[in-house]
């Protein structure tokens, strides 16, 4: 989000143990990634998308922009309502001005993606906080269909984006993990002509295929050799447009379940949450930890599975994550840690490398954090090591935020489980994913004050 949207000055929160339990049903907002996607698609197809559920939160607010600056049509219709107005595959127009992507890393790269096989250039910036996230994951692969990149030092934004003209189609086996990287080679594959495959040895969160399925597009998910998926887009399809309904994010959700795990005597709903198989790692990490919760009234909506889901208050115990869950929680990290610094044993997070290049260097961010409210915590190379004693930890940390939403959110959750209030420096960030998070938790109890 352009800096001078946002408010200028910090704003300091506090999350301190509330007076009673946690109690109530909510709904938190749609799913980012989807939400990134439904954008993005439905501005590359050929007619009208009605989209229900948006999260309208400053990462997608970008996304929104960013299409609306090079010709779809993009409107607000009302709390989440959105209609996007395709211009066709290929039908986008050369921004008049730099595109600014704010703190959204799946903005930026994805969008790279769609750009790379658009034959006009583009410049392309975000905060401080993307202005150092590596984008070479997604130039390096996107530079095979053609396009030109020009960026600063370390393949950083700003960089400039000159699509190719006449794209050759790509095979690309992705050497980390990221769903941004495959969405942005599928995109790029998509106004190219031909077949373009990635390879992912690891499963990551599958939005990007199931949502150009729903546009009409062919997506062929085959097994890898060696594990993993081949997933191939044939390029150059009739896109159509398609209503989309957002579901309810689980990587939103994930506060409101672990602050209903901790809080003694609580019990939270929170109603449709989307749970794509590729993104629920947490819940079974809690399900292994003891946690309690129920999933109700199972369906299907707008083509993902979601459920309500029911947490109760409970004694945790430690547990061993292993690496491959990583990308089925990726954004799951700080929260769990929360949940395991208040749990009895140890708990080891293993293969956590690509947290330190998310909105923060979040493997040391929490590290530093919990150590500030006396938890006894360890890095070991990428493995995050907290050891908790199933009593209250002791709290009482002021935590550096450095523009990432979840550290914010995560934080505040253990000052609702602490001895001592846990102090955030600037809650400012946390509406990048989850607007309306404090009034939201404070209607089931929380109590999440600002401090001066
Ligand atoms: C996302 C993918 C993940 C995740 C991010 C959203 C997406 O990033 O951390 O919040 O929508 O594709 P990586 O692809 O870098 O793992």
């Amino acid at each position: 989000m352009p800096d001078d949207l946002i408010a200028h000055s910090p704003a300091p929160l506090a999350g301190a143990r509330p007076r009673g339990a946690l109690r109530g049903t909510i709904r938190v907002p749609g799913d980012k990634s989807i939400s990134h996607r439904a954008l993005m698609v439905g501005a590359l197809a050929v007619g009208r998308t009605e989209i229900s559920g948006l999260l309208e939160g400053q990462d997608v607010l970008c996304t929104a922009a960013a299409m609306r600056a090079m010709g779809a049509g993009v409107e607000r219709l009302g709390d989440g309502r959105w209609r996007v107005d395709g211009v066709g595959l290929g039908g986008l127009a050369e921004p008049a001005d730099v595109l600014d992507l704010g703190n959204s890393g799946t903005a930026a790269r994805v969008l790279l993606g769609v750009l790379a096989t658009h034959p006009f250039t583009t410049f392309v910036t975000g905060d401080a906080s993307l202005r150092t996230r590596p984008m070479r994951r997604v130039t390096d692969p996107l530079a095979r269909f053609g396009a030109r990149f020009a960026s600063r030092e370390g393949g950083r934004l700003p960089l400039a984006v000159t699509g190719a003209a006449n794209p050759v189609p790509v095979e690309y086996t992705l050497p980390v993990p990221s769903a941004q990287v495959k969405s942005a080679v599928l995109l790029a594959g998509l106004n190219t002509p031909g077949e373009t495959t990635v390879v992912e040895p690891h499963a990551t969160r599958d939005h990007t295929e199931r949502m150009l399925g729903h546009f009409g597009a062919t997506v062929r998910v085959t097994p890898a050799e060696g594990g993993g998926k081949r997933i191939t887009v044939v390029g150059q399809p009739e896109l159509a447009a398609a209503p989309i309904v957002v579901p309810a994010d689980v990587s939103s959700a994930a506060f409101a379940i672990v602050a209903g795990l901790v809080v003694p005597g609580s019990e939270v709903t929170i109603d449709g949450v989307g749970l794509n198989p590729s993104r629920t790692g947490l819940l079974r990490c809690l399900e292994e930890m003891g946690a309690d919760i129920a999933y109700l009234d199972e369906r299907v909506e707008g083509g993902e599975p979601v459920a309500d889901l029911r947490v109760r208050a409970g004694e945790l115990r430690g547990a061993e994550i292993p690496p491959e869950r990583a990308p089925s929680m990726i954004d799951e990290y700080p929260v769990l840690a929360v949940a395991a610094c208040c749990a009895k044993g140890r708990t080891v997070m293993r293969g956590l490398a690509e947290l330190r290049v998310k909105e923060s260097d979040r493997l040391a961010g929490m590290a530093q954090g919990l150590a500030a409210c006396g938890v006894t915590v360890a890095v070991e190379g990428d493995d995050l090591i907290v050891d908790g004693d199933g009593a209250p930890p002791p709290g009482g940390g002021l935590i550096e935020t450095r523009l990432d939403h979840r550290i914010a959110m995560a934080f505040l959750v253990l000052g609702l489980a602490a001895k001592s209030p846990v102090r955030i420096d600037d809650a400012r960030p946390i509406a990048t994913s989850f607007p309306g998070f404090v009034p939201l938790m404070n209607r089931l109890g929380a109590g999440f004050a600002e401090i001066s």
